[in-house]
């Protein structure tokens, strides 16, 4: 087996630091735009303005629902509207804390509700193990009679608590204001529009009824976007002409995602560095789309459990592009072989291959498949070949 090399010209840090297209590249990705501005975002500013002021009566506010795809503002503008609160606040005198998980991180009751509880009260000390989620409770509605102040809680991608743990923390907090003297308001806030189906109607009634929809971005709003943060971010004129609307228009028919509008701006900087150029041309575009495609899936492949490893490099290294289903369990008990594993079930390994579709890593389908001369159940690699070459390799340095 070999791992295959690419070709890259070598540069030195003179050429970087004298061909300085970029001046601070951190406010590229900087979650709270460098402006200060929310393009797009009035109505979801407003809403998040009015339904949160009941807390600066000393008033619980309604619990909130945030949802859309991915990149569309969720996370920053929510943090930025909880600060402008926090300041206002203060000045008012309302004693207000504010409490931000990352759900994805903190995926049970527990986790949620020690982090919770350490980042309200970090001097007492919570046992790494041992406390159970009764007590973890009790020490949370101690704390809120004791405060008697204002709690906002920001759970952000709930899904991932939802689909591990269920709705319980959410019945919990939806609850919570009967049982303590403080006032507690909760946000959560998902980018899998399908969650609610996770949510049972026993806590649909408190989240369901305030929900802040954030819808992607059509081109124009990107392209602003993009034009707010470039005097941040670049040295003044080196954009070539057309390549921000190239840019937007090619995100805008994929999710309108700003997040990836700026990361692909960011790949079209990193070839023209490399190819030490004073500006960033509009025809370096395919070759940056290509780049950060690359390494959008070389990044989801390495991050799979090894045995979606040794299943998804099976697939790479074999030779058809349209493989039959029914050859993809012996090519995987192969290399299970080959690496020391023992092989899962044939039903695990087709669960990981409906992953695998639903994450855009393969094409699965039924067929007319020539070499078995009938019509079977099949799967298709949809990935550039440079791409492919690039996910092999991590893959084959991952498993060695
Ligand atoms: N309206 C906007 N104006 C300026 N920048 C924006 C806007 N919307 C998003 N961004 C920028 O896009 C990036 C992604 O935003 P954010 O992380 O808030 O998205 P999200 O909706 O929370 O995504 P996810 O669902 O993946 O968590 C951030 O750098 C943010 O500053
Ligand atoms: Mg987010």
């Amino acid at each position: 087996m070999t791992i295959v090399v690419m070709c890259i010209s070598l540069l030195e840090f003179k050429d970087t630091a004298e061909n300085r297209l970029l001046v601070n590249q951190q406010t590229l990705f900087q979650l709270k735009p460098p402006s200060g501005k929310f393009i797009h975002r009035e109505k979801q500013h407003n809403d998040l303005v009015i339904q949160l002021s009941p807390i600066l009566q000393n008033q619980a506010a309604s619990n909130l629902f945030i949802y859309g795809f991915p990149g569309t503002g969720k996370t920053a503008l929510t943090l930025d509207i909880t600060c402008k609160l926090e300041t206002e606040a203060e000045k008012r005198g309302v004693s207000l804390k504010t409490v931000y998980i990352n759900c994805e991180e903190n995926k049970t009751d527990a986790t949620i509700l020690s982090s919770t509880l350490k980042i309200l009260n970090p001097d007492r000390k919570i046992p790494r193990v041992g406390w159970n989620r009764a007590k973890l409770i009790d020490e949370f509605k101690e704390y809120l009679n004791r405060e008697k102040m204002n709690l906002l809680i920001v759970l952000d991608e709930i899904d991932h608590t939802l689909k591990q743990s269920g709705d319980d923390i959410l019945y919990l907090l939806s609850r919570i204001n009967d049982f303590v003297s403080s006032r507690v308001t909760t946000i959560i806030i998902s980018n899998d529009v399908n969650v609610s189906n996770y949510i049972k109607p026993r806590v649909t009634s408190s989240f369901g009824r305030n929900k802040i929809i954030f819808t992607p971005y059509n081109a124009q709003d990107l392209l602003k976007i993009m034009q707010d943060r470039i005097n941040y971010c670049f040295k003044t004129g080196v954009i070539g002409e057309g390549l921000l609307e190239k840019i937007a228009a090619a995100e805008t028919t994929k999710r309108g995602d700003a997040r990836e509008a700026l990361k692909l701006l960011y790949y079209c900087a990193l070839v023209a560095i490399e190819k030490r150029l004073p500006t960033i041309p509009l025809n370096l575009f395919e070759e940056a789309q290509e780049r950060g495609e690359s390494e959008a899936y070389t990044g989801i492949v390495g991050a799979l459990p090894t045995h979606q490893k040794i299943l998804f490099l099976s697939i790479l290294l074999n030779p058809k592009r349209i493989i039959p289903s029914d050859n993809i369990y012996k090519d995987y008990t192969q290399y299970c072989h080959k690496y020391k594993y023992t092989p899962l079930t044939d039903r695990m390994v087709r669960n990981f291959l409906i992953y695998f579709s639903d994450m855009g890593l393969i094409y699965a389908d039924t067929g007319w498949l020539k070499t078995l001369k009938k019509k079977s159940k099949r799967i298709t690699l949809t990935m550039p070949e440079e791409t492919k070459t690039n996910c092999i390799n991590r893959l084959l340095e991952a498993l060695q």
